[in-house]
């Protein structure tokens, strides 16, 4: 029988792929044989640590900072065939940074602009391998996030762009999809689980009883990226242990 999680002679790029929920989901690949290569913010791969839920062992590490537009464009990869594309870069900014239009910018930039600018530079490589697009979105797309309005509008955007390059794509054979993940331990989320009353709080409302892992987020992902998820298009699969239920 055909084991449709064997990814050998699969090559995979996870942008945002450095630490947490897409150095999760990068690893999850290499373990089932793909090339896997992905990208972080910083100049070199040493300058990650295990502490900061970065795991760079096995995969091929470029530095790509996509808040820069031109450095997207000008990005060129160190493979030439491409089948899986996993769009996991985010960011937030606290303390109510947002509400300034600098910091509403800078992270619409990150979590929805280059979302397309990936997506459209990596469009012809996708398509000549009929290949699979996942975005990686979150549960904030689904209710109000009172601190954090680019946040909440740019993984909203997340999810309707999901949807429209799904529809856009299928005819080009790539499937695009995405992962909304709950409340996941990594770099992201310290604010939440260093303070223990937080934490409390958040993990009561969490019907699992548990934070979100990393390895959690990657069982979508490779759902998502394999035949067992052939005929699902455009679709945002919410990974949260029941939060938003
Ligand atoms: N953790 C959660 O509870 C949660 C919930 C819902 C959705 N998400 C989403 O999941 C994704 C991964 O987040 P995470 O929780 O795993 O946090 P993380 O560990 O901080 O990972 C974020 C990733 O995005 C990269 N990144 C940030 N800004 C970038 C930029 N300007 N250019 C290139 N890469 C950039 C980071 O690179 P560096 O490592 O170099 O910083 C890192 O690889 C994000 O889209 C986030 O919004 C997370």
């Amino acid at each position: 029988m055909a084991n449709e999680l064997d990814f050998r002679g699969k090559q995979v790029l996870v942008v945002g792929g450095s630490s947490g929920i897409g150095n999760g989901i990068a690893q999850a690949f290499r373990a089932r044989g793909a090339q896997v290569a992905v990208c972080g913010t910083r100049a070199h791969a040493a300058e990650y640590s295990p502490e900061e839920g970065s795991d760079l062992a096995g995969l091929s590490y470029a530095q790509l900072d996509v808040s820069n537009a031109g450095a997207i464009e000008a990005f060129t990869p160190s493979f030439d065939r491409l089948d899986i594309l996993v769009l996991a870069q985010g960011a937030v900014i606290y303390r109510r940074g947002e509400f300034e239009m600098a910091g509403f910018r800078k992270v619409v930039e990150v979590n929805l602009m280059s979302l397309m600018a990936c997506a459209t530079r990596f469009h012809s490589m996708l398509r000549d391998a009929r290949g699979a697009l996942i975005m990686v979105s979150s549960t904030a797309a689904y209710h109000s996030t009172m601190g954090n309005p680019a946040y909440n509008a740019s993984k909203t955007g997340a999810v309707g762009l999901t949807r429209t390059l799904g529809e856009a794509w299928a005819e080009d054979g790539i499937r695009v999809n995405g992962i909304a993940p709950g409340l996941v331990d990594t770099k992201m989320t310290k604010v939440t689980t260093d303070n223990p009353k937080r934490l409390e709080g958040a993990l009561a409302r969490i019907p699992l009883r548990r934070l979100g892992t990393p390895a959690d987020m990657a069982g979508a992902a490779l759902f998502l990226a394999s035949p067992l998820s052939s005929y699902i298009i455009g679709q945002t699969l919410v990974v949260d242990g029941g939060l938003i239920l």
